[in-house]
């Protein structure tokens, strides 16, 4: 069973997810889907209610950005990365493996 939806992935649209304690922010970016975790490592803002550019994610409270590919803090007043989790794609959706 899938954890999102295909419909629910619109383009650059993050979706939050909780799934075994983590939250998680799932981002499709053309035909390619990333998970990272939902928590700004600056200070605990959820990551998914920020702005998507290109494979880039910006917390929509101070501006840090994030790439979604490896989770790595891109800007200040980041630092620190997010983690990244596999995504499995299914028929209807896709699967987010913690
Ligand atoms: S909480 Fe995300 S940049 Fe400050």
């Amino acid at each position: 069973m899938s954890d999102i939806l295909n419909d629910q992935l619109i383009e650059s649209k993050p979706v939050r997810l909780e799934k075994d304690g983590h939250a998680v922010c799932v981002v499709r970016v053309r035909d390619e889907i990333f998970a990272i975790g939902d928590t700004c490592t600056h200070s605990d803002a959820s990551l998914a209610e920020g702005d998507v550019t290109k494979t880039a994610i910006e917390c929509w409270l101070h501006g840090a950005e994030f790439d979604l590919r490896t989770g790595q803090a891109l800007t200040l007043p980041a630092t620190t990365a997010v983690p990244t989790y596999s995504v499995i794609r299914n028929a209807d959706g896709v699967t987010i493996e913690i």
